[in-house]
């Protein structure tokens, strides 16, 4: 894909499609909107006037010029911004999606586009990109019928910003599709089946993208797991044939503002949970391929950190496990000792992902992290709580979960706070352990999930997100497919770079 910037005749610009954003109420009387009524014969005032056009977020109105239009291209495409004043830079990337997906399904492989829109430069050309990329992504991979059926993929991206700076909006557009692509891949991760994304194979794909972006990566083994002491992540590989990996990718900038403390990203990677001997009902089992979507984020998230460079050391921490019911799998009463000393009741082996992410946020601490984001598709309970519109946020720091939830809204990614306590840590108090990792059935499942992982934190700042709901969706929506969404991954970059 070839992303270029335009800054002047924007009709003229070198592409088979035009594409604009037209906001509600709008009509062709404006100054740039008359001259491109002018190129379609007046059809696109029509349009506006009519009965048929939406200004419905992201309907899609597509006009085809006449011969004699004066320009290169062979069509304008309108795609609605909806109402003007809820319009957003994040909203950039789902109109650019948008294009991009109608566009390739009539194989038309370049647009020029025109947010119309004015904001910061390098945010416009950085959503325009990322949300081109994101929208190509399909689910696909594996079928080997009508190939020669399947859309086409954009080959050109020109952006036109009306008096934007051409180095600006050149990076913007670099950025853009670096963090586009990242979350492509950890969408990609998300979709493998798990007899192809096992543990192993994650820890290969991680150190591999490592090697292709200049990270550290040292992959953990069970031995040496076993001698760390990380009691609470191997019980609940013990059932699984495919072997545990502990990944650690590390970003050392090369010019340090050298006043921050590193910043530890961990991701909950399970590869596949059954439950365990806790078995969950065969029904939507398969679902829980998804359920290394956190780790996922974070191999994904690190690249585009290492491409992007911000000033601050970041580690990235994977705990890259398989929950099966093996011969040798934990049993509800077991009790594990887990990297911090701690001792665990396992009481229910499908809460898996809190037991590997106990030894992975302590590990993340000793390496010498003083701020700790993990995230996991923890609960089902945050699925019910807020659906897949928003992520759920729970902390010991006020300040690092505001700051995370306002780098979401600047990036169109929903975050809801849920509290944490000492009477819900009460609630997970083990009769003859430190902690149980349940608590009561049907009470405040997302709380206790995140209050269990806060006991393997020490003094750090941290944060969980719970993105069972968000990391996965159901329905195709116009800019993008069906299945993994990446999630997180802008947030977190985002927050990254504010904070370096
Ligand atoms: N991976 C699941 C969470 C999940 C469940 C995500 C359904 C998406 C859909 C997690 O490991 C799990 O099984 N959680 C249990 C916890 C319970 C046993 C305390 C849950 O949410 O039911
Ligand atoms: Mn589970
Ligand atoms: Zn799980």
């Amino acid at each position: 894909m070839k992303f270029s910037a335009i800054t002047d005749n924007f009709p003229q610009a070198q592409a088979e499609a035009l594409v604009i954003v037209v906001f509600k109420d709008e009509k062709a009387d404006s100054e740039d909107l008359k001259e491109l009524n002018k190129i379609t014969g007046g059809l696109l005032d029509s349009l506006l006037r009519s009965e048929e056009f939406s200004s419905e977020e992201l309907s899609t109105h597509n006009i085809y010029l006449p011969e004699n239009s004066g320009v290169n291209a062979k069509r304008l495409l309108i795609i609605s911004g909806g109402d003007k004043e809820e319009f957003k830079p994040a909203n950039i990337a789902l109109a650019t999606g948008t294009a991009a997906r109608f566009l390739r399904k009539a194989k038309v492989k370049s647009f020029a586009f025109n947010p119309r829109f004015e904001a910061d430069a390098l945010e416009i050309s950085q959503f325009a990109a990322q949300g081109v990329v994101t929208s190509q992504f399909e689910l696909d991979k594996y079928q080997t019928r009508n190939k020669d059926k399947k859309p086409a993929e954009i080959a050109n991206f020109l952006l036109y910003v009306k008096g934007g700076k051409a180095s600006e909006l050149r990076e913007g557009l670099r950025r853009g599709q670096i963090i586009g692509e990242s979350m492509n891949i950890a969408r990609d991760l998300a979709n493998e089946p798990p007899n192809i994304l096992t543990p192993t194979e994650m820890a290969q794909r991680a150190s591999k993208i490592a090697k292709e972006v200049g990270l550290k990566c040292e992959i953990l083994d069970e031995a040496k797991m076993e001698k760390l002491g990380m009691g609470s992540l191997l019980s609940v590989s013990r059932g699984s044939a495919q072997p545990a990996k502990l990944i650690v990718l590390k970003y050392t900038p090369a010019k340090s503002s050298g006043k921050k403390e590193t910043i530890a990203l961990v991701g909950k990677g399970i590869t596949f949970d059954t439950g365990g001997i806790s078995l969950k009902p065969s029904e939507g089992m398969e679902a829980m391929k998804y359920d290394m979507s956190g780790g996922a984020t974070v191999i994904a998230t690190m690249r585009a950190i290492a491409l992007i460079k911000p000033k601050v050391p970041v580690i990235g921490v994977v705990a890259a496990v398989e929950n099966m019911p093996g011969g040798k799998a934990s049993r509800p009463s077991d009790v594990v000792k887990a990297f911090n000393g701690k001792t665990v009741e396992i009481l229910n082996t499908d809460a898996e992902g809190r037991l590997i992410l106990a030894d992975a946020v302590a590990y993340a601490e000793k390496q010498g992290a003083g701020t700790i984001i993990d995230m996991a598709t923890l609960t089902g309970a945050v699925i019910v709580a807020l659906g897949d519109i928003n992520t759920g946020i729970l902390g010991n720091d006020q300040t690092l979960i505001d700051e995370i939830i306002q780098c979401g809204k600047e990036c169109g990614e929903g975050y809801w706070q849920l509290p944490v306590g000492k009477q819900y840590s009460k609630m997970i108090r083990s009769d003859i352990a430190d902690v149980k990792n349940i608590g009561p059935r049907g009470k405040a499942g997302t709380i206790i999930g995140a209050v269990f992982i806060q006991e393997f934190i020490d003094k750090a700042k941290w944060a969980h997100l719970d993105i069972a709901g968000t990391a996965w969706c159901d329905t195709v929506r116009p800019f993008q497919a069906k299945g993994p969404t990446g999630v997180a991954v802008r947030t977190l970059l985002r927050y990254i770079e504010k904070n370096q």
